[in-house]
């Protein structure tokens, strides 16, 4: 069941935090609702731009159409990962999102202010929640790519103005994660203090993580092991998600780790199993291995078996 993000971090706001994974093909489709039917978690589904024009945006849109058939216990929200103006519109237009990101956080603020003001502006006008960003976060994501001397943190004085001026729903803010496969050189830190200091001046309003993958080492040295190059790969540590959640972060971004686990599985299959060129049994393996990484991620954002709750207070 589609629902909206609002009526998800209503539910989530300071409990647990949903998990927001990006998808591309049928496969990931496939493993992402398996893994969140099976741990009975409501979660988001994230569209990129680069997704949206992989095979084609209607190609996702029908497939989580379907997947929504074929699972119908599941309870998830739809939103446009990392959009620009233009996209968003597009997306608000087509009537099936709930929410999309506008992310004009590498403008000024006045400018990004004003360009998340018009986005807000058309999507409450459709029913769709926005969420914005403020500060920047590091790393590369599609063809957004951020040197380390870019990065800054979110100024809380600065997200509360943000938030009251704009009328965002949510606020991305960068407390020193980073998008991509290599977040930290050195022992990772991430600056709490920032969200803590956001929540006590505008309590109750959803913040959102990007960049969380926590890149697990077994899965690195598994790839490294069956060809990979992935040296140094380091991610965000996992069970930090709660205490985030606790201070109002109501959704975390996870991509990266998504990616790790279809680049192990393929590439030791394709190691193990040189003979074979057929991607069926292959696929089978990933939608599998990624239904289990899905659930337990669930599990570390505490959103997993809070399905009945959702459902329950959405029937209200
Ligand atoms: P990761 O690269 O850490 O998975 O972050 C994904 C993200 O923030 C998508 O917007």
């Amino acid at each position: 069941m589609i629902v909206t993000t609002k009526q998800l971090f209503e539910q989530a706001y300071g409990k647990y935090a949903l998990g927001a994974y990006n998808i591309n093909n049928a496969e990931q489709t496939m493993g992402l609702f398996r893994g969140n039917v099976q741990s009975q978690a409501p979660f988001i589904i994230q569209i990129s731009k680069g997704a949206r024009s992989y095979t084609n945006k209607l190609m996702l849109e029908a497939m989580i159409r379907t997947a929504d058939e074929i699972f119908p216990e599941s309870v998830f929200a739809v939103h446009l990962d990392h959009g620009d103006e233009e996209t968003c519109y597009d997306c608000i237009e087509s009537g099936f999102y709930s929410s999309v990101m506008i992310d004009a956080s590498s403008l000024p603020f006045e400018e990004n202010v004003a360009t998340t003001k018009r986005v807000v502006e058309r999507a409450h006008a459709k029913g769709v929640s926005v969420e914005a960003e403020l500060g920047q976060l590091g790393g590369v994501e599609e063809d957004i790519s951020v040197r380390e001397d870019q990065v800054h943190l979110t100024d809380p004085e600065q997200a509360a103005e943000f938030i009251r001026r704009t009328g965002c729903d949510s606020l991305a803010c960068a407390i020193g994660t980073s998008h991509g496969a290599f977040k930290f050189s050195g022992s990772q830190s991430l600056h709490f203090e920032v969200v803590e200091a956001i929540q006590k001046l505008v309590p109750g309003f959803p913040l959102v993580l990007h960049g969380s993958s926590s890149v697990p080492q077994d899965e690195v040295e598994r790839i490294n092991a069956a060809g990979g190059a992935l040296k140094g790969a380091k991610g965000v540590d996992a069970t930090q998600y709660l205490p985030a959640a606790k201070l109002g972060v109501c959704k975390i971004n996870i991509d990266t780790d998504g990616r790790l686990v279809w680049t192990r599985v393929h590439r030791e299959y394709f190691r193990d199993h040189p003979e074979v060129f057929d991607f069926r049994p292959i696929g089978k393996v990933f939608m599998e291995e990624y239904a289990r990484f899905i659930a337990s991620r669930n599990e570390l954002l505490s959103s997993a078996g809070r399905l009945a709750e959702v459902r329950a207070a959405l029937s209200k």
